[in-house]
């Protein structure tokens, strides 16, 4: 896929088939999220990888958090709902970016977004490949549950998480608020 089209056709994607994905185009991936900028040329990103038992773990804490949400939908649709969030979204696998925890703000920050800028890349990668991905902080309303179930030390911050696989469905773009760029660029000639 050509680069724009890449950046036009990633979506949120939040139905998966259940087909396996090839640990070498995991990786391939992955390399693309560590070939990102970041400040001072920390490139201190860093991925957990989870599949299995612990994906499955994972699903159940979506589907406490989305149980809200689903509670206000109709009944017939409920359920299908919530099962697919059970499954998360029945991904074969999710893709988690750490950054490292900071004192000074300043350095949050600049950590944050040099892992933003990672997780971006792999979510374009992930996309050139024909896989689907959906970049998500909800799983991070149960964040202690995370923690514990994946070790993730108190040293590292959780930034954001997101299923990867085949998609079965495709959503439709949504539209840009503002295409033309008119109030969205300041530009002094
Ligand atoms: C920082 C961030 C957090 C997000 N969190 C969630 C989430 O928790 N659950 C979810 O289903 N989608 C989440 N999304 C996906 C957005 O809903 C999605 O990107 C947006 O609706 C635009 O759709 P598109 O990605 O297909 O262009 C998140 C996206 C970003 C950038």
């Amino acid at each position: 896929m050509e680069f724009y089209e890449v950046i036009r056709n990633r979506r949120a994607v939040r139905k998966y088939k259940p087909d396996r994905v090839p640990e070498d185009l995991v990786y391939r991936i992955l390399d693309a999220a560590n070939w990102a900028p970041s400040g001072m040329n920390t490139q201190s990103w860093e991925f957990v990888v989870v599949s299995g038992a612990k994906l499955k773990s994972m699903g159940e804490s979506l589907a406490r958090i989305y149980e809200p949400m689903a509670a206000k939908m109709e009944a017939d649709k409920r359920e299908a709902y919530l099962n697919n969030v059970r499954n998360f979204f029945g991904a074969p696998l999710v893709i988690i970016a750490l950054a490292p925890v900071q004192k000074k703000d300043v350095m949050r920050k600049m950590h944050l977004k040099g892992v933003c800028a990672a997780f971006e890349n792999l979510l374009l990668a992930a996309c050139a490949e024909g896989l689907g991905s959906c970049w998500m902080t909800g799983p991070l309303q149960e964040e202690a549950f995370l923690r514990e179930l994946l070790s993730i030390g108190e040293d590292k911050e959780i930034v954001a998480v997101t299923p990867i696989g085949y998609p079965e469905y495709i959503p439709k773009a949504p539209p840009r608020l503002d295409p033309e760029l008119k109030q969205k660029v300041t530009w002094f000639r």
